[in-house]
């Protein structure tokens, strides 16, 4: 397994071009079992979590081929609806061919995705929904099974806004008979991508970015061309990496309609920015302690969390981080205080108290953001620091090491 080790304090400059998103790609990619005819999508990033649905559609019969960020992906080969354990369980988004293969297919044999380190991570809410378009769904030794005379429009309530789970009700949707109400929907832009992307492939969808989505189904849709949104948590990464450096860089490819939240906490810390036209000019200097509640979008995003809370250990102060969306996102908190930060956590809430400095140490990457945090704060801590378990980093962030290092950060990954 591969680790980085980091050098520092070191001081950031220069520019960097933000990658695609991986939450818009994904379900994207799994969108193309809607049509027979190719789909071709720009901007994708180059990561593991999309090489692993690339493999998912390979296997379900489609090809999926990259050219540079230039995904080609057609399905007129589908010939197959099962999602094995070994694919799903390296990644949980693989549910998302859950809705399209019931469009497409009308049957589904899906590995329940399990659990990951931020949580139990159930997908209730997403058969129940299918469930209510006709779907007959059983779970049996860890797989849905899923059939369906017809996916017949319905009013869907989600408890929760679920980000993957509105993604797949809108892609069952689209090919259904009939109008399909999604109640509660995620409003995240990364959900809106994709409603850009299907209304390109022909399919009937309102209310874009709202709680309440309306689908009118179609008979089929076309193939087309899509360039991917910037990633907005990559952007907010790279703020944070200016913030804890006390450095200034400029962002470029940035979605600035997507990170207000983020820019608000930004300020709020003592990050101060200029907007160019190729992006935005950041720049860190003393930090301000503040309260961060993690929220669903519009509010501020739980995958931002772990990053700011890195910031905010070395903070003139007290800040309280209140994290609403997953039971167990804290897992960074133990591997931070090890670099010298002084967080202690009660339930969802961690206090962080301010402390002078980070001190290099040897730590554990344990999920994605968090991993991220353990890059941004040994950025900033003295001497050598070693991160284990890099991998989980690679699933979400493209070469972050490279982009980083023309920075200016001393940053090498070791492979093991
Ligand atoms: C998406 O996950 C993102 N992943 C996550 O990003 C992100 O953290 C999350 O949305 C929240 O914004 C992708 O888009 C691929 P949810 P998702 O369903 O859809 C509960 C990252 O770091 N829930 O919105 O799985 C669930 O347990 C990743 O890039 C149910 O109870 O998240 C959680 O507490 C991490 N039943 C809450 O809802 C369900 O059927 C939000 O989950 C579904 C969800």
């Amino acid at each position: 397994m591969d680790k980085f080790i980091v050098e520092g304090p070191t001081k950031l400059e220069g520019s960097v071009i933000v990658s695609g998103s991986k939450n818009a790609s994904l379900p994207m990619i799994s969108a193309a079992i809607l049509t027979n005819e190719n789909l071709i999508l720009h901007n994708v990033p180059d990561l593991m979590d999309v090489d692993t649905m690339c493999k998912l559609m390979v296997q379900l019969g489609c090809y999926c081929s990259r050219e540079k960020s230039t995904l080609r992906i057609n399905c007129s080969g589908l010939n197959s609806d099962f999602a094995p354990y070994d694919l799903v369980r390296k990644m949980r988004a693989s549910i998302l061919v859950f809705g399209p293969l019931m469009a497409r297919l009308r049957s589904a044999h899906i590995s329940l995705p399990g659990g990951c380190a931020i949580g139990v991570r159930p997908v209730n809410l997403h058969i129940n929904a299918i469930k209510s378009m006709g779907g007959r769904v059983e779970i049996e030794n860890g797989y849905i099974i899923s059939k369906a005379d017809r996916l017949k429009g319905s009013t869907v309530y989600f408890d929760i806004p679920t980000v993957t789970g509105t993604e797949n009700i809108i892609m069952a949707a689209v090919l259904a008979e009939g109008r399909t109400v999604i109640k509660n929907a995620a409003r995240e832009p990364e959900v809106v991508d994709l409603i850009k992307l299907l209304k390109e492939m022909g399919a009937k969808i309102e209310g874009e970015g709202e709680s309440v989505i309306e689908i009118e189904g179609v008979k089929s849709l076309k193939g087309t061309e899509y360039t991917v949104m910037a990633d907005r948590i990559e952007t907010g990464t790279l703020m944070c990496a200016a913030l804890i450096t006390h450095s200034e860089i400029e962002i470029k490819n940035v979605p600035l309609y997507a990170v207000d939240a983020i820019l608000d906490k930004f300020v709020e810390v003592g990050g101060k920015y200029v907007l160019t036209d190729e992006g935005i000019i950041v720049k860190g200097e003393r930090i301000k302690p503040t309260m961060i509640k993690t929220a669903v979008y519009p509010g501020f995003p739980t995958d931002m969390q772990a990053q700011f809370m890195a910031v905010l250990s070395l903070a003139d102060g007290t800040s309280i981080v209140e994290e609403t969306i997953f039971e167990n996102r804290f897992m960074h908190v133990a591997e931070l205080n090890r670099l010298g930060a002084n967080i202690i956590v009660s339930g969802n809430k961690a206090v962080v108290e301010g402390v002078e400095e980070l001190i290099g140490a040897s730590v554990m990457a344990t999920d994605l953001r968090a991993s991220a945090s353990l890059v941004l704060a040994a950025l900033a801590a003295h001497g050598k620091t070693e991160i284990l378990r890099i991998y989980h980093l690679d699933r979400g962030y493209e070469r972050l090491e490279e982009k980083l290092t023309r920075l200016g950060a001393k940053i090498w990954r070791v492979k093991q």
